[in-house]
This record gives structure tokens, sequence and C-alpha cells, in this order.
């Protein structure tokens, strides 16, 4: 895998390692139940906050399994609003994308605008061929960002999570390389 060049820059966003001074900002939002309710686990202790900012400020992309782990910033204005993370899947050329917003940054375009940088970041200079995103099918705000950044649906898996004390139904996105450019070059 080439050499990551960080930040990324889109028209409004600075996408950035994370550091330290994320972690009261990074803490505020994934500390509500609200943001937790389609992630795994419950929502975060503080030490839990420290411990997934730590990870995210070091990570390295090497082999599969490894993530890329992105702070979303609006550009002029210092301050987390959110990640945006790239998981190397086994086999050959796959890759999943995931995304989280701080609640006064949704709404914005900001999720779609930096899932699609880090889609790019994944397809152009780390070669994938398959980028994913898993998401309960009640997340609906997952999935209209999904629809937004040209991904297909295509699979259903029914009742295939419990988490949250419940049954859940997994969709699976998907966008293939070639797609994605001919979407680009619209
Ligand atoms: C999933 C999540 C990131 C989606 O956030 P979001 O704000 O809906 O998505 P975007 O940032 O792409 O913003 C799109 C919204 O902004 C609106 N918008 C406003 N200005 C816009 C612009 N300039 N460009 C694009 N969209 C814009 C869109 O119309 C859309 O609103 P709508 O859904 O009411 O139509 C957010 O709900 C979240 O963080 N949830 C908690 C964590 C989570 O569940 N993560 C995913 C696990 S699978």
């Amino acid at each position: 895998m080439p050499d990551i060049t960080l930040p990324l820059r889109t028209e409004r966003l600075v996408l950035r390692r994370f550091d330290g001074s994320d972690l009261d900002a990074f803490h505020a939002y994934h500390s509500l139940p609200e943001t937790a309710r389609f992630l795994p686990g419950p929502a975060k202790t503080y030490t839990q906050s420290m411990e997934r900012v730590g990870r995210y400020a070091n990570f390295v992309f090497e082999k599969e399994g490894d993530w890329v782990c992105l702070a979303i910033e609006a550009k002029g204005q210092p301050g987390l609003m959110g990640e945006v993370v790239l998981k190397w899947l086994p086999g050959r050329g796959q890759a999943e994308v995931g995304w989280t917003l701080a609640p006064a940054a949704r709404g914005k375009g900001y999720g779609t605008e930096a899932a699609a940088a880090v889609m790019e970041l994944g397809f152009e200079e780390l070669g994938f061929h398959r980028i994913e995103a898993r998401l309960d099918e009640l997340n609906t705000a997952s999935a209209s960002l999904c629809e937004r950044l040209g991904m297909r649906l295509e699979a259903r898996f029914v009742e295939k999570w419990h988490y949250k004390g419940q049954w859940a139904t997994e969709v699976v996105y998907a966008v293939l390389a070639i797609e994605w450019r001919a979407t680009r070059s619209r």
C-alpha cells in the first residue's frame, strides 16, 4: 500500500489524523446514546473515548484488518466534527467505509463529503476494487448517505445481529472502483 498523505481536503472540510486534543469533542458526541444507537456497543465512557482517540491517532495502514481513521474538521474552523474510517477487509481489493458526525454537524452534507474523500483515497490512492458499508436497516440516515455516494444496495440479512437489546437486520451497500470513476467523471 502507498503512504497516505494527510490531511485530505475537500470543498468545505479538512480530514486529518486525530490527536489528543480531540478527546473532549470526541467524547461529547460518542457519550450520547443517540450517537451509539447504530454503533456496536453502548455510549462510550470517557476511558473508552480515550482508548479510541489514542487508537485513531496512531493508526497504521499496512495490512488487512487495518483502518484509516480520519478526524473531520470544517476548513478555517478547527475543531472535531466527526470521523470517517476505511477498513482494509480480507480478500483482494476489499474495504469497508464508516462514518459518525456530532449532532451539530449533521444535516449539512459533511458526512457525504468526508466519505466521498475517503472513498476517493481508497480507490485512487490505495487501489481498492470494491468498498462496502454495512448498516442496520433502521439506520435510514446512513442508508441515505450510501445512496448519495452512489452505492448500490446489494444485500439484506434478516436479524443478522443482536445488539441494543434487539435483533437487527443488516443491509450492505457497495460500489466498485470502475463505477465510482464513472459517476465522478459525469
Ligand atoms: C449517519 C450520519 C453520519 C448521517 O449524517 P447526515 O447529516 O444525515 O449526513 P450528511 O452529513 O451526508 O448530510 C446529509 C443531510 O444534509 C443535507 N444537506 C444540507 N446541505 C447539504 C449540502 N451542501 N450537501 C449535501 N447535503 C446537504 C441533506 O439534504 C441531508 O439531509 P436529509 O437527510 O434531511 O435530506 C449521522 O446520522 C450519524 O453520525 N449518526 C450516528 C452514527 C452512525 O449511526 N453511524 C453510522 C453507523 S452505520
